[in-house]
């Protein structure tokens, strides 16, 4: 079986091909949105119309097969950004009808939640922690488009507040690997900075106190000129520290009050080398086991649409070829196709 899989919700245009569950293409271009911190959707827009037949020009060439060979087509239908998200979408529906082949409305989140299959057998239901630049949420998920929402956050995700942070520091965009690349050398315990929500005891998350207390301490600290090397490490190791505290202690809740064992992270976020260890250490502490996709399956990519595309096909969720593009796009509001059919 044969699956493509198209994402273009932010600013990664990519496009990848599963064939009997193995990686059989990939082809992803990093848009540079270094100049404006951050992404302007209209040019990410422009830039997925540009790129995508290219990324879709090489992915054919890299693999061998062409658009006949295939058995379904997976494309991100939100939440993103729209003008981008119509990009991919357009681009899949005229696929569909020219090839004759089902296409399935992929949510990007439910991508990232059921990558870590590709690698792992992970059995449902398990736990989730979702850390992307745009989502942070805890949830069960007990099968395809089966979610119960334990929490998110109440402003800014995990990934919008270390990007707003790095930029303050003059760091590039995205933020994340440059945080963890300062935070490498420096003192965790160094700069006291606040724990989010820490006198909460419940699966929600806040950022956006965090976000501030850390803007405002770079600018009060780089008054009288820039950071010094160390002093920076020391910062991001601190602001690090703090983030993984927060996620820790929504992890033991969602641990203690569920009773899973197997909790999964994804999102972008969830490629912090740091943050993967801390989690780790909080559920062996709490005898579970968790799992997560390969860092380069936990920022955007083609392979997850592609996956989801085949679990989709696998549970017996129905084709469609009229769907919407939809900006927002709660988690939970998806509905399996009654039966489940086709065991994976
Ligand atoms: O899942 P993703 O690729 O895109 C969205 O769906 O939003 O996540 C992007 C986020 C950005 O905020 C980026 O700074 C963050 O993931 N990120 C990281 C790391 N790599 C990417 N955050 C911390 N450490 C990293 N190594
Ligand atoms: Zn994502």
């Amino acid at each position: 079986m044969l699956f493509l899989g198209i994402e273009s919700s932010c600013d990664e245009t990519a496009a990848a091909l599963v064939c009997n569950g193995r990686i059989v293409g990939h082809q992803i271009h990093r848009q540079d949105h270094r100049a404006f911190g951050g992404v302007i959707p209209q040019v990410a827009a422009r830039e997925h119309l540009i790129f995508l037949p290219h990324v879709m020009d090489a992915l054919w060439a890299e693999s061998g097969f062409c658009a006949k060979d295939l058995d379904g087509i997976g494309v991100t239908a939100g939440p993103g950004l729209v003008g981008g998200l119509l990009v991919g979408i357009l681009w899949a529906k005229g696929m569909a009808c020219r090839w004759n082949k089902p296409l399935w409305p992929v949510h990007h989140l439910e991508a990232h939640a059921l990558m870590v299959r590709y690698a792992h057998d992970v059995p449902f239901p398990y736990g989730l922690l979702l850390l992307s630049g745009g989502h942070c949420l805890m949830a069960v998920v007990s099968g395809v488009h089966q979610y119960k929402i334990l929490g998110q956050t109440y402003d800014d995700a995990a990934g919008e507040c270390i990007d707003k942070v790095a930029r303050a520091l003059g760091g590039p965009y995205p933020g994340g690997p440059f945080i963890q690349q300062c935070a490498e050398q420096g003192d965790p315990f160094a700069i006291t900075l606040p724990i989010p929500l820490q006198k909460e005891r419940s699966c929600s998350f806040s950022f956006s106190g965090l976000k501030t207390a850390c803007i405002q301490w770079i600018a009060k600290n780089q008054a009288h000129g820039p950071l010094s090397e160390s002093t920076k490490a020391d910062f991001c190791a601190s602001f690090q520290r703090n983030i993984a505290e927060t996620l820790c202690q929504r992890l033991q809740y969602a641990m203690v009050d569920s009773g899973l064992k197997h909790w999964v992270i994804s999102g972008g976020v969830a490629s912090n080398t740091y943050f993967r260890a801390r989690l780790q250490d909080t559920c062996q502490n709490y005898g579970g086991q968790l799992i997560a996709p390969e860092p380069e399956h936990c920022t955007d990519n083609g392979a997850m649409i592609a996956w989801a595309a085949a679990e989709y096909y696998a549970a017996g969720q129905k084709p469609d070829l009229f769907f919407p593009v939809r900006a927002h796009w709660p988690l939970d509001q998806l509905e399996p196709s009654q039966p489940p059919i086709r065991p994976l």
